[in-house]
């Protein structure tokens, strides 16, 4: 038996993000589910019927209700109750958003009773020993910003700077650890180049002012924060993806791996330079490609939703980021695996590769799993299920998941035993 150990001071725990977990939000998300629930609905045969296990999730899948966050987790009253399950399963740390249009529903007025609830969530993951990583803005506008062009509009770098001010002033004295943005990558790729999520725009040309509006956005918090309070710790969520050639001796492979991973992982690090305190992984996707298409590598096993597994993309990407010399810290990475046969095996063989980067001296000092709860999965809806706790969406029961003890085993322990 081989013992991994890890740092005393690392931190263990999971990530959620408003709209996916709360409950009853009202966004530019929600009103786009509302008119989208029938459409993908029909839609899920085509994305999801060559899936092994397609006739486990059809009858979710073809169900336009799925694809409605509505109540979600409930964890906007719940939070108790889930923080106690993850103080029980030894998380030290717990990432989570706060959903701007609860705190600015109309433009420029700040509700304060939402801005309690948050500090009634801060208390409550203080009282349990959970380090709070907030993010400000995971993906979900305000109706009234979404109206005035969201993320496509020049002005949203002030609209953002001005909402981060207010956050950071209200909870600087609970909070350490700020997420600016959550995957811009992921918005301008899913929104804007293949036209898939709201506001469903699909033009290069806007793909590549958003990448800029977003840089700018997330630059001028940067400073923001820091003015507020110069002891906090400021960062970026980063989708970053593992890419290889399918043949290493193409160049044409070779080629296509440079460009893609130069927009999906290195570009918007270069846009925001020297505004990071510390960076952050997010690591779901391995690629290997066949000039410009990904050739799905069969021997590689795969989430419910056919997300291939690579776990030793992990290192390679940790390597890589070492070469900005920041602290580093993984904020998600999780599995959809709804009977969980494969997330304990998953959470472990990441670990190990993370342990072994820590090992080269790589200043690794934390791993979030996505996600503490089943949640509402955007455009996939409810039945992909990547929660340590499993959630019955009729009664809102929580399960402990037999891979969440084994991952609290190890947050518990600081080890890994293979
Ligand atoms: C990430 C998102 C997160 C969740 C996971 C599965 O890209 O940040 O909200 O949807 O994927």
């Amino acid at each position: 038996m081989t013992l991994l150990r890890f740092p005393k001071d690392f931190l263990w725990g999971a990530a959620t993000s408003s709209h996916q977990v709360e409950g009853h939000t009202r966004n530019d998300w929600s009103e786009w589910e509302k008119k989208n629930a029938v459409r993908l609905a029909k839609e899920a045969y085509k994305k999801f019927g060559h899936l092994p296990h397609w006739e486990r999730i059809q009858p979710e899948a073809e169900n336009p209700k799925n694809y409605l966050s509505g109540a979600a987790c409930d964890h906007y009253k719940k939070f108790r109750e889930d923080f106690d399950l993850a103080q029980s399963l030894h998380h030290n740390a717990h990432r989570f958003s706060i959903e701007w249009s609860r705190i600015e529903p109309e433009e420029g007025k700040f509700n304060q009773e939402a801005i309690d609830h948050y500090h009634e969530v801060l208390t409550t993951l203080h009282e349990r020993g959970l380090e709070p990583f907030v993010t400000l803005w995971h993906w979900t506008l305000p109706l009234w910003l979404a109206e005035k062009g969201g993320v496509h509009s020049q002005e949203f770098p002030k609209y953002f700077e001005r909402y981060a001010k207010h956050i950071v002033s209200q909870y600087k004295n609970e909070v350490r650890f700020w997420i600016t943005l959550n995957e811009p990558t992921s918005v301008i790729g899913a929104s804007y180049v293949n036209g898939n999520w709201p506001p469903q725009e699909k033009s290069l040309w806007r793909a590549y002012r958003v990448f800029h509006i977003l840089a700018r956005a997330h630059n001028r918090a940067f400073h923001a924060i820091h003015k507020i309070d110069s002891n906090a710790e400021v960062g970026l969520a980063n989708i970053l993806q593992s890419f290889v050639p399918y043949q290493k001796t193409s160049w044409l492979d070779k080629l296509s791996v440079s460009i893609a991973h130069f927009f999906t992982n290195e570009y918007m690090l270069r846009l925001t330079r020297g505004h990071h305190d510390f960076l952050t992984v997010q690591y779901y996707f391995h690629n290997r490609l066949k000039f410009i298409r990904r050739d799905h590598n069969k021997d590689h096993s795969e989430s419910d939703l056919g997300w291939e597994v690579y776990p030793e993309g992990i290192f390679h990407i940790l390597r890589w980021l070492n070469s900005f010399h920041l602290p580093l810290y993984i904020t998600e990475n999780g599995l959809a695996d709804a009977l969980d046969t494969k997330r304990e095996s998953f959470i472990k063989e990441h670990l190990r590769f993370i342990h072994q980067a820590i090992e080269m001296g790589i200043d690794v000092r934390g791993y979030f799993y996505w996600s503490l709860l089943d949640n509402f999965e955007w455009d996939k809806g409810f039945w992909p299920r990547f929660g340590l706790i499993e959630i019955d969406y009729v009664t809102q029961k929580r399960t402990v998941r037999p891979s969440a003890l084994a991952y609290g085993k190890i947050a518990e322990t600081h080890t890994l035993e293979f």
